[in-house]
């Protein structure tokens, strides 16, 4: 039985409108608005979209009461331990685990598809050598579509899968590549008989002058932390990809709309902005003046890797990260490391904090995610592109699902209008004859 919402005004008697409310396998139900301008010329309003369910989805779910994160119906924590990152590419991808059979072929087909057009290389020499890795990421993932023409018909699922396919593959070689332009060492190539993250760490931290010897803890690690990545519902990135995608955007377009979208430094460009902000307060004993601050309505200052949107208890990915920071840390003697003992003494004191606890602000999948990287040997100003890595099979599967979904129509919000009513140019201002 289909439930309904009654609206009324002013508190009329009559009702203004009836409106159905749909339910999901679960979470929240949703009241369905999208006749409500057409009945009564009223738009709802919701800046930031904290009330709004912009389209219905099977690929995540995100219980932020509960602290749950689900990637098609499996526990982030069990794909974290269980599955390796490629396996949740074709979960997300597909819907379910792959079987043996299905894995081979999906990871040898990621594996042929790894290298790039030879003359994508090109638009690195165009940027500055300390350019920000995003700008370049922007450029050339968003440059790729000039290198596929072979299979950019989105209304075809196989040239949308090939798409899929191209970007997981090649995101990790154009990451590595901007780290190698920044440092004036030479791009390196692929190698198949590496696995994933293997091929990815020996193109971003190896040079041709040696044997690259992946040590396996740390390509675990690197691998679970993709996983943290790889999915988070409608995010902000995901919900530029999901409007890019709205117009008939090509695939690479959309994708480079999630990468910009992702840079800014409330969303994917905060890990980099927590270890410059760890860097930043240098010693336990200036954490209360940066606590402060934070809590400072006039400073502009915020914790940067703690709250969130949706998690209003513990981000289970930020769990999850802590305890793959650990292990990175003691597997390279680390375990000292000064800013992974600030970070643990900053959570302590701000989860004891009346003003945290109250605005329920704990720490996200951000907070630990520079502390690793940066063990790993990964540049501060790269932790973004990393997110991306991780992120684009999200952005794809929801890209895909959109563009399948008979519901799907171009993206257009309307607006709460405050600016001018119409009024004439003045007669003095006829400077046009
Ligand atoms: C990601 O959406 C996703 O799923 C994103 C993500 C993903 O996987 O895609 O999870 C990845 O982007 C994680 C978030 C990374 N960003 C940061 O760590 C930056 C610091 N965090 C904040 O900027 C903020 O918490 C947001 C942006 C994450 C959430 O912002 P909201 O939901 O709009 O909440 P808000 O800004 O309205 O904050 C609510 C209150 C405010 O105080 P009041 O106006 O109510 O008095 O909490 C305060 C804020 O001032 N607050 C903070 C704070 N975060 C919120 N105060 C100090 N430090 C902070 N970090």
């Amino acid at each position: 039985m289909t439930q309904h919402c009654t609206l009324t005004l002013n508190g009329n008697a009559d009702p203004l409108v009836e409106l159905p409310v749909l339910s999901g396998t679960v979470g929240p139900d949703v009241i369905d608005v999208q006749t409500l301008y057409n009945k009564t010329g009223l738009f709802t309003y919701d800046p930031g979209f904290t009330s709004t369910a912009s389209c219905s989805s099977s690929i995540t779910y995100i219980d932020g009461e509960a602290g749950v994160l689900l990637y098609r119906g499996y526990p982030i924590e069990q794909l974290a331990e269980k599955c390796t990152f490629l396996e949740v590419c074709y979960l997300l991808l597909n819907g379910e685990l792959p079987d043996k059979a299905q894995m081979h072929t999906f990871e040898s087909t990621i594996t042929m598809h790894t290298m790039v057009h030879d003359q994508l290389t090109n638009f690195f020499k165009g940027f500055r050598r300390d350019a920000h890795p995003m700008a370049i990421m922007v450029a050339v993932v968003g440059a790729l579509s000039a290198f596929y023409h072979d299979a950019l018909d989105i209304k075809s699922k196989k040239d949308r899968d090939i798409s899929a396919i191209r970007l997981i593959a090649k995101v990790p070689t154009i990451v590595a590549m901007c780290h190698k332009y920044s440092t004036g060492l030479p791009f390196m190539y692929p190698q198949n008989k590496l696995s994933y993250v293997e091929n990815f760490m020996r193109m971003m931290l190896a040079t041709p002058c040696d044997e690259y010897v992946p040590n396996p803890v740390l390509v675990r690690a690197l691998d679970r932390i993709l996983i943290l990545h790889a999915d988070h519902e409608q995010n902000a990135s995901t919900s530029t990809v999901r409007l890019a995608g709205s117009s008939g955007a090509n695939p690479y377009a959309c994708i480079t709309s999630g990468i910009a979208c992702l840079w800014g430094a409330a969303h994917g460009g905060a890990n980099e902005a927590v270890l410059n902000m760890l860097i930043e307060i240098g010693d336990v004993s200036r954490i209360p003046l940066y606590i402060s601050k934070a809590k400072d309505k006039n400073d502009a200052f915020r914790l940067m890797g703690f709250g969130h949107r949706v998690y209003k208890n513990h981000d289970p990915r930020a769990k999850l990260m802590r305890a793959t920071c650990h292990e990175v840390l003691t597997e390279l003697g680390l375990h000292d490391d000064e800013l992974f003992k600030l970070a643990l003494e900053l959570e302590r004191i701000a989860l004891e904090d009346p003003y945290f606890i109250e605005k329920k602000l704990y720490p996200n999948v951000d907070f630990y995610s520079g502390i690793v990287l940066h063990a790993l040997g990964i540049p501060t100003n790269m932790f973004t592109a990393m997110f991306a890595m991780g992120r684009t099979v999200g952005w794809i599967a929801h890209w895909d699902e959109m563009i399948a979904d008979p519901e799907q129509k171009i993206g257009r919000p309307r607006q709460l209008y405050t600016g001018a009513t119409q009024r004439d140019v003045p007669a003095q201002h006829g400077n046009a004859g």
